[in-house]
């Protein structure tokens, strides 16, 4: 196991695999790391589906564009926003804290934070509710300091962005630290790749498909640029 920060300065996207096959253990360490990413109110707004028998990762990668990572990868992962899966999540937690002996008041105060949650995450019929929400919202910050949560269907993608982006981080970085090598990638057709997997149109919403394998000994990698240090941060 590498050290993180060697982990983070080595990474690269990678662009030509070897075939290899990622066992079972591997896989599933990689995934776990994936789902031990921070999320917003641990809510975990999102699936990962690992393609990796032949027929369905050459469909995946016909549908990435027939990109040379997605074609040569050992796996295809692809990384879905769910934010359909609300009611189920809190409902696992809930269950998880009785089991797990919570005291009675703290499993009350997530009950209550949780049904909160699922009234101020709901866009409801048309986004109606979302409207009505916004403009509440929209004068009680007239009058105190308070956050905006997600009000359309819009903002609830954009919400489970953030979380599900941190997932495939942590699953790039557990990749690469157990050896593998991954490449993100935008390049699909989402419309077609949504179908392929049986996605709804109300809840998923595919972030990015992750190639991931052995680089190839034939692969030349690119130097790294990155903007510099200044360019990016603002010391206040
Ligand atoms: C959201 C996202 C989408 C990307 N999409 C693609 C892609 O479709 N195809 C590809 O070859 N690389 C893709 N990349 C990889 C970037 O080109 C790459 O990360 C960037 O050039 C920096 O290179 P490095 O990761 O090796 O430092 C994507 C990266 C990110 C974060």
């Amino acid at each position: 196991m590498k050290d993180i920060l060697d982990v983070i300065f080595q990474r690269r996207a990678v662009k030509l695999f070897e075939p290899v096959v990622i066992a079972q253990s591997p896989r599933e360490r990689i995934l776990n790391a994936a789902r031990h990413a921070p999320s917003s109110f641990n809510l975990q707004p999102y699936k990962f589906y690992w393609v990796e028998s032949a027929a369905k990762k050459a469909a995946v990668a016909k549908l990435c564009l027939e990109q040379v990572p997605a074609e040569t990868a050992s796996a295809l992962v692809v990384v879905v926003a769910d934010i359909g899966s609300m009611p189920a999540t809190t409902q696992g937690q809930l269950e998880w804290m009785r089991r797990s002996d919570f005291a009675e008041s703290k499993i009350r105060d997530y009950q209550r934070t949780a049904r909160i949650g699922r009234i101020l995450f709901m866009p409801g019929p048309f986004g109606i509710f979302a409207v009505v929400k916004r403009v509440l919202f929209w004068l009680l910050n007239l009058l105190r300091t308070i956050g905006m949560p997600p009000l359309s269907r819009q903002d609830l993608f954009k919400w489970a962005t953030k979380s599900t982006s941190l997932a495939c981080q942590n699953l790039m970085l557990a990749a690469e630290a157990l050896g593998f090598n991954t490449c993100p990638m935008e390049g699909f057709d989402r419309r077609r790749l949504s179908q392929y997997l049986g996605l709804s149109a109300q809840h998923h919403e595919i972030v990015m498909v992750i190639a991931i394998g052995k680089k190839s000994d034939a692969y030349v990698e690119p130097p790294q640029w990155r903007r510099p240090l200044d360019a990016t941060v603002t010391v206040l």
